[in-house]
This record gives C-alpha cells, sequence and structure tokens, in this order.
C-alpha cells in the first residue's frame, strides 16, 4: 500500500538546520523510510500516480525534509522515458566539480517550496559524489547536467540551504552567453 509522505515546508527550522553525519549502516527503520521516499519520488514522475496519489513530481528528497537532521538523500532520475535510477547517498560529499556553470532555464522546484520562485540558480554542470550506502559500502557517482543539478539541490539542504538562496538578487536570470541553461 502506497502512503504519501509528509514534507516539510520551508518555514520549518529543519530545512535551515546543518544535519549532522549519519551513523552506518543504516537502522531498519531507516531503509524503510528510504523505500517509502523512492516509492514517492518514483510516482510523482509517473503521470498515472502522480494525478492519483495528488503528487507533486519531484525527483529528490533529504531527510531533513521529513524532519529527520542527518546527511542522507535520495534521488530518483528518469534517465530515460519511464526507466528510473535511484541513488541513496548517506554522508555524501561533493569531491570534485566542473568549472562550466550551468542553470535550469524554468527555474528549480522543490517539494519544500510550495510557491514559484523565479530565478536561475548556478550549478556546477558536472560533480563527482563520494559517500556511503545503507550499509555502509563506500560508493561514488560522478553526475552531469539535470543529475549533477539534484545532487547539489539535496546536499544543500544537508546544510540548511534553499536552492532560492543561490539565486543573484541583483540578477536573477542569465542569458545563454553568460550561462549555459538546460
Ligand atoms: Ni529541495
Amino acid at each position: 500500500m502506497f502512503k504519501k509522505l509528509d514534507i516539510l515546508d520551508e518555514k520549518d527550522k529543519h530545512l535551515r538546520t546543518k544535519s549532522v553525519d549519519s551513523e552506518l549502516p543504516l537502522s531498519k527503520d531507516e531503509k524503510k523510510l528510504i523505500q517509502r521516499i523512492i516509492d514517492h519520488l518514483t510516482y510523482s514522475q509517473i503521470e498515472e500516480y502522480e494525478k492519483k496519489y495528488d503528487l507533486r513530481p519531484g525527483m529528490g528528497l533529504a531527510f531533513p525534509q521529513i524532519g529527520i537532521n542527518k546527511r542522507i538523500i535520495v534521488i530518483v532520475h528518469e534517465y530515460d522515458d519511464g526507466k528510473f535510477d535511484n541513488y541513496v547517498f548517506v554522508n555524501p560529499k561533493i569531491v570534485s566539480s566542473s568549472e562550466e556553470m550551468i542553470a535550469v532555464e524554468a527555474g528549480e522546484g522543490c517539494l519544500s517550496v510550495n510557491r514559484e520562485v523565479e530565478g536561475h540558480v548556478p550549478r556546477h554542470a558536472r560533480v563527482t559524489v563520494e559517500g556511503y550506502d545503507e550499509d555502509g559500502n563506500k560508493i561514488r557517482v560522478r553526475a552531469r547536467e539535470d543529475l549533477s543539478i539534484a545532487f547539489q539541490h539535496e546536499i544543500d539542504h544537508l546544510d540548511g540551504i534553499l536552492f532560492y538562496d543561490r539565486i543573484n538578487k541583483n540578477k536573477p536570470f542569465y542569458t545563454e552567453d553568460e550561462m549555459r541553461l538546460i
């Protein structure tokens, strides 16, 4: 039985708190919670279920967004039509990042931000992320484009940063000459 997650709003203090490293391996309950997050994010990206369960589409979620200030992120990436890859990273760290910056042309969204925020969020086009899986094995991924943005967005949540903090207030929009927009 699918049960929708209760996701906290940006006004909740968990969203502005720096999260602490998680102990490994994760507990049974934490693993169950991760599976619920994966289900929620996957369903939210499939139109039929999105409608059926009234979900907001989203590809990533960080533990602070469900009220737990531990450094755990989950990303469900649609790499091909209807095909998804799951990324669960515990205590993730960006170990290298491209000089090239990109931004989502339409702006970023967040399941904790229930309003439109206009502006481009500059992000590294490519990042390498290291961390641990649920059982404590070291893992590493090289992410590019939208997946790279998702990792940066979710890791920001672990430091109490929301996407709009990174929008330049004096110059919220870039042109294609200044930054590659995806
Ligand atoms: Ni978010």
